[in-house]
């Protein structure tokens, strides 16, 4: 028991941030193309007590009805990704153009249906840092769960005070299997004991978790087999050397694996782990070259067939997005008929176009970054290497935190959410869905049949729900024919999968409120253009971009 003089004293040295909505809100976003009839804010959150911590926060409000709708925080893993990487390549309204100068819209973006709080986390990623010390990047899964709740406590106290009733979820992807349940179980300790300042926690939705180490290790080996991967005999031998000849599914082979780290894994030089180890590194590093980990089907061109103005592809990214007016000739103009990508290289080249937007003067201007960031730290990165090479994974297996959370919850309607692009090797849907069936196992929940959920009429992928005795449920989906980045994969199923998932519609094929139609172009008032020259294909991206996309991280 901390006496009251004691607690009185240490609630006056809590820094009460002077920063208040109006401040953040930025008015002059540089290279809109398209109108943006919504308000965002760019600012920093106190991630300690000391406010010494500041973790950069950009809040992008809902075109739906802004003032009612609920708000996702939403949070990249890595460790060391930035969320708002993810905001410009993911789900957030802004795609940037391939030259890095200006930004089209994405029609699918999760704001039609919420407001999204992209917060880059931990210090040392993005715009966020410790002021006390530049270089501060070891951090570990503790750590980040508190930055991340106490910068969630300094948004509804302190900056964003509109929203301190407000319904809301917490939702990511990868690394974010950890941070995510993590986070969630303080967020019911500090509500249940009245800490924490919005009681309406609703939910958590995880996209391609990394929630258990070992699952998605032994799925990752199967999976591989049934996607072409090893050859027959090997099968045979791995079948032996490993399982005994015993039931394959449940195998074990991540006991034949070595880590130091938790994330990246070598033999244990044994006959079994030398075949795994064979397999896995088509997956994971060293990979092979020219081969997605992060989506199976996703090819990156390097460098692109041909850079000529009057490639089809060149054609697409100039045009984009009034398609239909710079390519009088239609859809058939957009095809490039010898790709193996159905991408047009999106993925390959956007972390590289966001990289030359956010480190634009111009618009570290309009995001109101500090002088200080900009003197000190001084490059924004999507993802950090010294944060990722010095964290420590303490949580291999988050079934404690889901069990408590499921458990201790007391919003009626409590959701959970964990949804898996299908063809992603870095967090394989199969793992994912079998570290939910434990949890089910280990709390006695009732769970319906596994059916399909469609998109506009077409399979968008699978569904099962799990209930437990305490109301709460667990929705296991998958997204059919997205990798990793679900939202950039399949924009519009995730968009209606995250909508009917903050709505309560138990039927995610459920598409009523969904309105995809593209806004005109800026009004004077709310945004600037780009110039108009700014657009010319640049082909010197692209290289950066492929080394890029083979980064180890769990983004
Ligand atoms: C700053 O952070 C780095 C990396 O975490 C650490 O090695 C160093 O000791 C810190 N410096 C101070 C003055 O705390
Ligand atoms: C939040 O709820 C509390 C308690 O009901 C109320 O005093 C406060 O005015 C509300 N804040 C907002 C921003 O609605
Ligand atoms: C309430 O829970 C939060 C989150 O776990 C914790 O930080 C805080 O110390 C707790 N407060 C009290 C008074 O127990
Ligand atoms: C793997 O770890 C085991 C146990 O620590 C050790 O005996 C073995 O030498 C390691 N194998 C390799 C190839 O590093
Ligand atoms: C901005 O930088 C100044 C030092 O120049 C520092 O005192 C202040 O805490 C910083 N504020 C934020 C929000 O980062
Ligand atoms: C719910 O199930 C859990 C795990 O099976 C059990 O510990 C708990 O007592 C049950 N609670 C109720 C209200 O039935
Ligand atoms: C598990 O759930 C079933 C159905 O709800 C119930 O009949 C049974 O008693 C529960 N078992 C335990 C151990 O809680
Ligand atoms: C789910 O919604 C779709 C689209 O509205 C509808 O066709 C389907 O019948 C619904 N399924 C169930 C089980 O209600
Ligand atoms: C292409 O990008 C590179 C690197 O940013 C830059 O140096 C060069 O001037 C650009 N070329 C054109 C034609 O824009």
């Amino acid at each position: 028991m901390i006496p009251l003089l004691l607690l009185l004293l240490l609630l006056s040295v809590t820094p009460c941030s002077a920063q208040n909505a109006a401040a953040d809100e930025i008015t002059n976003l540089p290279g809109v193309t398209f109108n943006t009839n919504f308000k965002h804010y760019s600012g920093y959150l106190n991630g300690n007590m000391q406010g010494t911590w500041k973790l950069h926060y950009w809040l992008v409000e809902s075109q739906g009805n802004a003032a009612t709708d609920p708000l996702i925080l939403w949070l990249n893993g890595g460790p060391g990704c930035s969320s708002v990487g993810g905001m410009f390549e993911e789900l957030g309204p802004f795609y940037p153009e391939r030259d890095g100068n200006s930004l089209y819209e994405n029609v699918f973006s999760w704001n039609k249906v919420a407001n999204v709080l992209f917060l880059e986390s931990p210090i040392g990623v993005g715009f966020s840092y410790d002021t006390s010390n530049t270089s501060n990047v070891k951090t570990d899964d503790d750590t980040v769960a508190y930055q991340n709740y106490q910068a969630l406590i300094d948004f509804f106290t302190n900056v964003q005070p509109a929203y301190a009733n407000r319904t809301f979820y917490i939702a990511g992807e990868s690394y974010s299997g950890i941070y995510l349940p993590t986070l969630a179980r303080v967020l019911v300790q500090g509500i249940n004991n009245e800490s924490f300042p919005n009681k309406n926690f609703q939910g958590m939705a995880i996209g391609n978790g990394y929630m258990n180490v070992k699952y998605l290790t032994n799925s990752l080996v199967l999976w591989s087999n049934y996607h072409g991967l090893i050859a027959l005999e090997d099968w045979e031998k791995i079948k032996t050397v490993c399982c005994n000849n015993q039931d394959v599914d449940k195998c074990d082979f991540s006991a034949h694996l070595n880590t130091t780290d938790n994330m990246n894994f070598n033999s244990d030089g044994s006959e079994c782990g030398y075949y795994v180890y064979q397999t896995l590194t088509d997956q994971t590093p060293p990979w092979p070259a020219n081969q997605d980990p992060y989506n199976f089907y996703q090819d990156c061109y390097d460098p692109l067939p041909t850079t000529s103005t009057s490639s089809p592809m060149i054609n697409f990214i100039k045009g984009h997005p009034n398609i239909a007016a710079t390519n009088p000739h239609g859809t058939a103009s957009i095809l490039w008929h010898d790709s193996t990508d159905s991408q047009r290289g999106n993925p390959c080249w956007s972390e590289d176009a966001v990289t030359i937007y956010l480190n634009k003067a111009e618009v570290q201007a309009a995001l109101h970054i500090n002088s200080s960031w900009q003197s000190t730290v001084g490059q924004w990165n999507d993802c950090s290497d010294p944060i990722y090479n010095s964290y420590t994974v303490i949580y291999t297996d988050t079934t404690p935190f889901f069990q408590h959370v499921i458990n201790n919850v007391k919003t009626p309607n409590f959701r959970i959410l964990v949804y898996n692009g299908d063809v992603d090797t870095i967090c394989d849907y199969l793992g994912d869905s079998w570290h939910i069936r434990d949890l089910a196992i280990s709390l006695n929940m009732t769970s319906k049949p596994r059916t399909s959920w469609s998109f506009r009429n077409q399979i968008a992928g699978y569904v099962q729900r799990y209930t437990a005795n305490t109301s709460v449920t667990v929705d296991v989906l998958t997204v059919k024919g997205a990798g990793h980045f679900v939202p950039n994969d399949r924009p519009g199923p995730a968009l209606q999968m995250i909508a009917n998932f903050i709505g309560n519609v138990a039927n995610y094929s459920t598409a009523t409120g969904i309105i995809v139609t593209p806004q005109g172009p800026p009004t004077s008032s709310s945004t600037t253009t780009a110039p108009s020259g700014a657009r010319a294909a640049n082909s010197s991206f692209l290289l950066v971009a492929i080394s890029a996309v083979l980064l180890k991280k769990l983004f």
